[in-house]
């Protein structure tokens, strides 16, 4: 019999396309009344396919007694209310590492963004401003000191790139690591307070909500540089805002935000922040893979497989 699979929200074409030959899909997004649809198919939905954006809550995993697992499209699960799943035995599988790469060259790419003024020299070009003189100077980034916070599977790569540019690298896990050869901080403020760059590569949920408060800008100084592709949570963003625009901290590179996909109005006539739409593991060749994790994962847990990637 074909698994009933209930789908939260739209995923990209790939995903929806494999979904559909394998199970029956049922569309929550599209549903007019989706109380009424999650009576109606509820009690034979046996998995669950989702984003790291829409997640899954535990009301919906509530609606559906047979659920046996949540496919998560993207490594951060914090959208998934993984206490209700693991209460109920529901496995949750994500899709780490084939992100790295992507994640951390954004980073890389915020990082030379902001120091060498890339969008504003953009627009003076465009604007046809340099024909009146020339872009200000602005700042070099090779040898910079990165502080990462949270040195996990893109907190690496983006290690790894960064001795590209000779930087020197610490940071800030809630554990030491034994494996690298970094400066370790028991604190972000602490971090803050010894580097020129702040990348933060940690998860978002109520853990590390605000991790990067006024206390931490301040640390940072009038010289240091905020990159965020981690989750808009992770940062007090009225303390940034009021931080960038009080020249507290020079600039920010930022992928993600609190209430994406709105970004603080604040931010948008100021010079020294670059803003992207939550697209570092956004390629083509990425996107791809991480739509095959989802759908591998599920295939295993219906063939009785081992998962690939499950969180637990
Ligand atoms: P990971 O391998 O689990 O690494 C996370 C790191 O954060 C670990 O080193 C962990 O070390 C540290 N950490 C966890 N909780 C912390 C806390 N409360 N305070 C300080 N450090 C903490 O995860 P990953 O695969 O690198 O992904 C990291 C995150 O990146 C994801 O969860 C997601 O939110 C974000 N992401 C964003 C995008 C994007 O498009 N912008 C794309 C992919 C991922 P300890 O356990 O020792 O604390
Ligand atoms: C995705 C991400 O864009 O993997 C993550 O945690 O933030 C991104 O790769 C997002 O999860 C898509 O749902």
């Amino acid at each position: 019999m074909t698994v009933e699979l209930l789908q939260i929200g739209p995923l990209m074409p790939r995903l929806m396309e494999a979904l559909a030959k394998s199970y029956r899909v049922h569309r929550l997004w599209e549903a007019a009344d989706k109380d009424k649809l999650l009576r109606e198919i509820g009690p034979s939905v046996r998995a669950i396919a989702t984003d790291g954006h829409r997640g899954a809550s535990s009301a919906v995993m509530a609606a559906l007694p047979k659920l046996e697992i949540i496919s998560c499209f993207g490594v951060g699960v914090d959208a998934v209310d993984l206490p209700a799943a693991k209460a109920r035995g529901v496995k949750v599988t994500n899709t780490p590492d084939v992100l790295n790469d992507d994640v951390a060259d954004l980073a890389l790419g915020l990082m030379l963004a902001v120091y060498r003024t890339l969008p504003l020299a953009d627009r003076f070009v465009r604007e046809g401003r340099w024909l009146q003189g020339p872009l200000p100077l602005n700042r070099k980034l090779t040898g910079q000191r990165l502080g990462i916070v949270g040195l996990g599977r893109i907190g690496l790569a983006v290690a790894k790139r960064a001795a590209g540019f000779d930087m020197s690298i610490a940071y800030h896990n809630r554990k030491r690591r034994t494996d690298v050869p970094f400066a370790f901080h028991a604190d972000a403020v602490s971090l803050a307070r010894n580097v020129d760059v702040l990348c933060l590569t940690c998860p978002g949920g109520a853990e590390t909500r605000h991790l990067v408060n006024a206390q931490v800008l301040d640390a940072m100084g009038p010289q240091g540089v905020l990159i965020n592709v981690a989750r808009g949570s992770v940062v007090d963003e009225p303390a940034l805002v009021k931080a960038l625009a009080e020249k507290r901290i020079a600039a920010a590179g930022l992928d993600v935000f609190e209430a994406e996909p709105r970004a603080p109005e604040a931010l948008f006539k100021l010079d020294n922040v670059v803003l992207t739409p939550h697209i570092a593991s956004g390629t083509t060749q990425t996107r791809a893979a991480m739509a095959d994790l989802v759908t591998e994962n599920l295939r295993r847990h219906f063939a009785g497989e081992p998962l690939k990637t499950p969180l637990w």
